[in-house]
């Protein structure tokens, strides 16, 4: 996968997934001030849509080719695995930082592996699947940025993630702000001080 990789002093890195239509540098101001010390793995998505990155095909707005889904999962955890030997990060101190599609695609890395992250902050995430028995995420804590004016999500969507996460032991924080999909620098300063409660920075 297309993608960049940037040292940092800390243990950490940060993997960087956008939403649709962007790439992977997209996210790298919210690194800057979520974890400035953490390595940063941005990726781009391997699907296009209309000429727009994203990270698995969906059939419709909010309704996901959950085989394809599934397969991209897979194929970024094993990117993830590769990069980790390439650039000689630590694999077990993977954070993601995902928003939208990226956002969704962090979260089925979680639902199928106990230990593909070690935390994630999912801005403006949709429930990935359904009717699946997820892994124990009791290690890896999570961060959920919501809006609750959000035209693609709506709120109980939102709750129904927290809520299957939670099931999973994954110690879940929820922020919500008063607009809609689009990134609040609120909800990430908001990450920023999660990141430093859960992590060293
Ligand atoms: C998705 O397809 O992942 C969601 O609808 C979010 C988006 O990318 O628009």
């Amino acid at each position: 996968m297309e993608h960049i990789f940037k040292q940092g002093p800390s243990d950490q890195t940060l993997l960087l997934l956008h939403g649709t239509g962007g790439n992977e540098r997209d996210l790298l101001p919210l690194a800057e001030m979520i974890a400035p010390n953490a390595s940063i793995l941005g990726v781009r998505g391997n699907i296009l849509e209309n000429g727009m990155p994203r990270f698995f095909r969906r059939l419709s707005e909010g309704v996901f080719d959950e085989e394809d889904l599934i397969f991209r999962t897979n194929e970024l955890h094993q990117t993830i695995n590769d990069l980790s030997e390439r650039y000689k990060f630590k694999r077990d101190q993977v954070i993601a930082v995902g928003y939208s599609n990226g956002a969704n695609i962090a979260a089925s890395l979680l639902y199928h592996y106990k230990d593909s992250l070690k935390g994630a902050i999912l801005f403006h995430a949709m429930v990935p699947l359904r009717g699946f028995t997820l892994p124990d995420l009791s290690e890896a804590p999570v961060y959920i940025g919501a809006g609750k004016r959000d035209p693609l999500i709506p709120a109980a969507e939102t709750k129904e993630l927290a809520d299957e996460l939670r099931k999973a032991n994954a110690e879940v924080t929820e922020h919500w702000g008063e607009g809609g999909h689009e990134l609040t620098r609120a909800e990430v300063e908001q990450a920023g001080i999660w990141y430093g409660e859960h992590f060293t920075s």
